[in-house]
């Protein structure tokens, strides 16, 4: 449990301390924002070098008392917002588990293997890692027991035996949002993608698509994110297209490489969630569509990342339907470099639509890609 809030939980039975209480414990607990924090100790409570390098932690807002005051607020009302991240030690979901608690909520990181310590968490908040699979409904049940938020951050790129896309995107989502909803849990946040679409050809994007209407219907409040490619220091598209533009004297383009792409950073995204999340009015929109600053063709990215890490293979353009050949080969190997869906998501533009709020609604600014490409 994160500490503040088991420190809390003693000062709603006890009134009479709570100021004295207050005030020692922000002695103690300083802002992790050691640029823009005029108010607190410059004193992290955290391992900041655990943070991911050129991306670090979302910066806190000040003052800390002001926050201790809201803190013991929420406690004395019983509110100990307690968000279980199922997938919450995947690429996003862990970056999800680390923006909460730095926006104070208490977390369960739930997945099948879980994190027994918090991955890039300071030694003062730290994730209750739990063993659940979406599938499995009374582990997902435990998982949620008295949680006030949930967010379905599980993944499924390769369809193996019963993992298919419509058995994780489509029934396991909607009976998370089931459970979640007879559970009393007050918010849920569901992960899908750009360009999700029911009526797709495309195996994998008619599922996230119909894993959307499906969650909406276990949850009507349910709030949908669908992020365009995300890129991060560990990510599977930028670190791999780094490798290949640097290692391949040609390069093979999806098709003419005109497909548009407007990645974002792992990292906004996650704070993003954390920001939805941290609206408990229920002001926020149904819908969310978390895009980077610039729209690229493939083939411009490509160029870009070959510029900036001084690489000059030639591009050359490989059709769509041998890209597919060679993905349903690709997914039979033990570690899948390449799979049918990323394929299909490839052919169609992945860019955010001006129908959704995106990040600049939460007042993000979105990273820029070659900031990551310059620590690479
Ligand atoms: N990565 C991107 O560029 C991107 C872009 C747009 C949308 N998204 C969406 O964002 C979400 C997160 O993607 P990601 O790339 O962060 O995924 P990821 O790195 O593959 O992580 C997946 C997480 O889900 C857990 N998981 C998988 N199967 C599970 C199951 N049956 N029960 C419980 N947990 C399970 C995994 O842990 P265990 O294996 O230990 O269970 C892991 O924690 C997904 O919905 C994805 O479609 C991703």
């Amino acid at each position: 449990m994160q500490q503040p809030f088991c420190v809390f939980f003693c000062f709603t039975a006890r009134l009479a301390q709570r100021t004295c209480m207050a005030r020692k414990s922000a002695t103690i607990r300083h802002c992790h924002n050691l640029e823009s924090c005029h108010d607190s100790p410059k004193q992290p409570i955290g391992d900041q070098s655990e943070h991911d390098g050129i991306f670090p932690s979302p910066l806190c807002n000040c003052p800390v008392e002001k926050r201790m005051d809201e803190d013991l607020e929420r406690a004395a009302a019983g509110d100990h917002r307690l968000v279980t991240v199922f997938g919450g030690t995947g690429f996003l979901g862990r970056r999800v588990v680390r923006h909460l608690l730095d926006h104070r909520f208490q977390v369960r990181a739930a997945s099948r293997h879980p994190n027994p310590i918090g991955p890039g968490v300071g030694p003062g908040a730290r994730p209750e890692p739990v063993t659940a699979d979406i599938h499995d409904e009374t582990s997902v049940a435990a998982a949620l027991s008295g949680a006030y938020g949930a967010v379905n951050a599980v993944s499924l790129y390769v369809e193996r035996g019963r993992e298919t896309f419509d058995s994780v995107h489509v029934k396991a989502a909607a009976g998370l949002a089931r459970l979640a909803r007879e559970r009393g849990v007050k918010r849920l946040i569901h992960l899908s993608g750009i360009g999700a679409d029911p009526n797709s050809s495309a195996p994998y994007i008619a599922a996230r698509g119909r894993g959307e209407v499906a969650v909406r219907e276990a949850f009507p409040g349910a709030t949908i994110i669908r992020p365009a490619v995300m890129f991060g220091p560990d990510d599977a598209f930028l670190t791999t297209l780094v490798r290949l533009v640097r290692t391949l004297p040609v390069y093979p383009m999806f098709g003419r490489g005109q497909t548009k792409l407007q990645p974002v950073c792992v990292e906004d995204v996650a704070e993003a969630i954390a920001r939805v999340l941290e609206d408990s009015g229920g002001g926020s929109s149904p819908c969310y569509e978390f895009a980077g600053r610039r729209v690229y063709t493939y083939q411009d990215l490509v160029r870009s990342v070959a510029d900036r890490i001084k690489a000059r293979p030639r591009l050359v353009a490989v059709p769509f339907a041998l890209w597919r050949i060679l993905a349903m080969g690709a997914e039979l190997l033990p570690s899948v470099p390449i799979t049918r869906n990323q394929v299909a998501l490839m052919q169609c533009d992945n860019v955010a639509s001006s129908d959704h709020p995106g990040l600049e609604s939460l007042h993000i600014a979105p990273k820029e890609l070659e900031e990551l490409l310059s620590a690479m």
